[in-house]
């Protein structure tokens, strides 16, 4: 094999990817052995979490987290072995459960209306500190921060060890466009792309995120648009209305052979600077060469600095993420310049610029009123004008 027919970027840990499915072959057995087993039910997040582990996305993970793992990420940002990872992934259960399971034991993962999914192969029964996790992790164990609310109501119980699925999870949207890392790999080594630059969002596509987009594909091969579309939080925009946006976008302003959409199953967390870390991280698993972090990636409030998320990459040696993140000060359209500028190339005043925030685009967009055509394209402020609509 030539290195031109290598993927240009390993999987995270610098290995192939885990992918944590059984072969079609082995499926209605396991799918016997689990009917025998203790059903834990998972909830939405956490069968986000059972998809990107299942599909690699997670690797070199190969299920929900042990102890060791747990205490490493949540303290240094690492695994046991060393690896970098930003954010714990943890099965929370409660104590009266935690109570009859023991290690060496196995668990069916299954999802709330009982069907069984996955088998865990119990390495692991530990208590954890969620406030404690939430204040390493986001810097707040507030209930008005997301993340931190999401992991202090998760119970403190974990149950951690390999994950193996045998049946397809049910529920999941946008089948078309919701291509696992290998299936991404694929794509790109067919495309002929070797630099591929991901863009993680969460967001419709502003002028901001065009901008960005686009000023990273002048110096890569391809880009990845890569909305995340599994749980956030209600105030955001829904995934559906999003991908609509998405597509419209591509459809008019980039050039098909330069972009792929896909879907990333991942839920939300908000966790800034260790977030970006991870969403790093899980774009290499898909074979992004590189990275587009901006101003307050992931951000939420005022939780975090404009930057923090760009520092933060500086607490590793680059080979250890391996992707090259690609950071972008904030970024608008300047009426002097009379084009999308950053606080690094525009020399004019704050009055010159348009500077939006994201509450006040979406009190316009209640009003049935499209922000200005230099902040998001009047095609896609229809999109939002009638998804705003249509929720009342
Ligand atoms: S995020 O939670 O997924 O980060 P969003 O979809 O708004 O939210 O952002 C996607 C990416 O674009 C992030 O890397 C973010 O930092 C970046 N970004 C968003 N708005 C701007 C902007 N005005 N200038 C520079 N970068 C931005």
């Amino acid at each position: 094999m030539s290195a031109h027919d290598r993927d240009p970027i390993t999987a995270h840990g610098g290995g192939e990817l885990n992918e944590l499915k059984a072969p079609v072959s082995e499926r209605p057995a396991l799918a016997a052995h689990a009917r025998k087993l203790t059903p834990l039910a998972l909830g939405a997040r956490e069968l986000s979490d059972l998809e990107m582990l299942a599909s690699g996305a997670f690797t070199p993970l190969t299920g929900f987290m042990g102890e060791a793992d747990y205490v490493r990420s949540r303290d240094e940002m690492r695994l046991a072995s060393g690896v970098p990872w930003s954010i714990p992934i943890t099965l929370g259960i409660e104590e009266d459960v935690a109570r009859t399971l023991k290690p060496g034991a196995e668990v069916a993962l299954a999802c709330e209306d009982g069907t069984r999914l996955a088998i865990l192969k119990i390495s692991d029964i530990y208590k954890v500190d969620r406030v404690r996790e939430a204040e390493q992790v986001f810097g707040t164990a507030e209930d008005a921060h997301p993340g931190a609310k999401n992991v202090t109501s998760t119970p403190p119980w974990c149950v951690g060890g390999r994950v193996i699925l045998f049946e397809e999870i049910p529920g999941r949207t946008f089948m078309e466009y919701r291509l696992e890392p290998r299936e991404t790999r694929a794509a790109f080594r067919e495309r002929g792309w070797r630099k591929i630059v991901a863009f993680q969002t969460r967001n419709p596509t502003h002028r901001a995120h065009e901008y960005i987009q686009k000023a990273a594909l002048e110096i890569c091969d391809g880009l990845l648009l890569h909305p995340l579309v599994g749980e956030t939080k209600s105030d955001d925009v829904p995934a559906a209305v999003r991908m609509e946006t998405y597509r419209v976008l591509i459809d008019l302003y980039y050039p098909k052979n330069r972009v792929m959409l896909s879907v990333m199953p991942a839920h939300m967390r908000y966790g800034g600077p260790r977030e970006a870390i991870l969403h790093a991280i899980i774009r290499r698993n898909y074979g992004c060469t590189h990275f587009i972090v901006g101003r307050d990636h992931a951000g939420v409030g005022n939780y975090y600095g404009t930057y923090d998320a760009q520092k933060i990459f500086e607490r590793f040696e680059p080979e250890e993420i391996g992707i090259t993140p690609l950071s972008f000060e904030h970024t608008f359209y300047c009426r002097k310049c009379e084009s999308m500028a950053s606080y690094k190339t525009c020399p004019h005043t704050e009055a010159d610029r348009l500077l939006l925030s994201g509450t006040k685009v979406r009190e316009m967009l209640q009003a049935g009123q499209a922000p200005p055509p230099e902040y998001t394209r009047p095609e896609l402020a229809e999109i939002l004008i009638r998804a705003m609509r249509n929720r009342k």
